[in-house]
């Protein structure tokens, strides 16, 4: 669905919920991620770019300094007020919202009461950082309410904050940066670090993202994305460095019988995903697109065995691309996101796209007894005001 005709559709739902159209609508991305996975909260780098899913609101103030709320998606409603404090509550998707109503009212903003209608074209937890498009998307929201804006990288700190305190995950920068930052037609290189974002084009007509939904939902908050981000950092302080983005494979090795066998495997995908990264971002400016896909494959690899974050589904979707090959139009393929479940991202030549979905489809089917949704898209500009 065109991000028109999701507005359209927002604005109807609006007036049937509130009786009357929207004053302001606005729409934020999700994000695929085509390598660097695991590195952002390691002060690494990362190379995601928006998609043309998004999370789209559409609101209008009211008088009574509540909040209400209403997603289409799920067809439930939230109602919180603003005042004393802004807690955690039901249903579990407005905690992104609260969140960043909570970050906008500790920079001492003003925010009134007003109603929401939530539509997505994004599916929820399928690792295409739903979450941080609604976080983004309400930022820009109260933006647009207050008449003032804030400055991109803190707009995407104070979303990533929300998902620390109201989302329960510890996440990096990423997908909150991607969602406010990303530009069309490019993937970013983002140094996570300097939170600098190198814009990397990507408008080769030949080549083709495809997105691969497991619909297997990951859930994040369960402590394992926790338990890896910790024992990066507990790596990190055994290497003496202030984060794995400053570690060489050669230090770690010397390192290897002060660490635990799991932390130094979980340091080796770091350091390796690290230098991937920079390849890919290389190999792409150079348009040398089996290079990227090999790489894709290798960090796949890294995630399944040294990273543990892959899964049976998401290693059957990887196994099918490999048994394509590049001569057959199947670049690379990758799990994309924290893991655990939801999408895999491949990298095809475009002219092979529909013989591809149509093998990797029927290979799921057969292998794992489930069917895969796969969709492409090009990269997306991020968030704005629709209205
Ligand atoms: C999630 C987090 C990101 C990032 C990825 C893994 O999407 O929100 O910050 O850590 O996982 O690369």
């Amino acid at each position: 669905m065109s991000l028109d005709l999701m507005a359209e559709r927002s604005a109807e739902w609006f007036a049937k919920c509130f009786g009357h159209p929207p004053r302001w609508m606005v729409a934020a991305p999700g994000r695929v991620n085509l390598i660097g996975e695991h590195t952002d909260y390691n002060d690494g780098f990362v190379l995601p770019m928006a998609i043309e899913r998004y999370m789209v609101i559409a609101a209008d103030r009211n008088t009574n300094k509540h909040v209400t709320l209403h997603s289409v998606t799920t067809g439930d409603t939230a109602n919180f007020s603003l005042r004393p404090k802004i807690e955690r509550g039901d249903p579990v998707w407005s905690n992104y919202i609260r969140g960043v109503i909570a970050g906008f009212q500790e920079r001492g903003e003003r925010i009134g009461g007003f109603n929401a209608v939530i539509d997505s074209t994004l599916p929820y937890g399928g690792g295409l950082a739903s979450s941080a498009a609604l976080e983004v998307a309400t930022a820009t929201l109260l933006e647009t309410i207050g008449g003032h804006a804030l400055d991109p990288v803190e707009k995407a700190l104070l979303c990533q904050q929300a998902e620390h305190d109201f989302g329960g995950v510890p996440c990096g920068l990423m997908d909150q940066f991607t969602s406010v930052l990303a530009q069309g037609n490019h993937a970013l290189l983002l140094d996570c670090r300097s939170r600098v974002a190198t814009p990397v084009r990507m408008t080769d007509p030949r080549i083709s993202i495809l997105i691969i939904n497991t619909h297997l939902r990951h859930k994040l908050s369960d402590g394992e994305y926790a338990r890896r981000r910790a024992e990066c950092e507990h790596a990190a302080r055994v290497l003496k460095v202030d984060a794995l983005r400053d570690a060489t494979l050669g230090a770690l090795k010397r390192a290897q019988r002060m660490l635990e066998p799991t932390v130094f495997r979980r340091a080796r995908h770091v350091i390796t995903e690290n230098e991937r990264t920079l390849q890919a971002a290389d190999a792409i400016q150079a348009g040398k697109w089996e290079r990227v896909g090999d790489l894709m494959y290798a960090s796949h690899a890294s995630l399944r065995n040294d990273y543990e974050v892959s899964c049976r589904e998401l290693d059957a979707v990887v196994e099918i691309a490999r048994g394509i090959s590049q001569e057959d139009g199947m670049l690379g393929c990758r799990m994309t996101g924290a893991g655990f479940g939801g999408c895999a991202v491949s990298l095809v030549n475009s002219e092979a796209v529909r013989h591809i979905t149509r093998k990797l489809e029927d290979a799921y089917e057969q292998q794992i007894g489930n069917s895969l949704t796969i969709f492409s898209s090009r990269p997306a500009a991020g968030t704005r005001v629709l209205r």
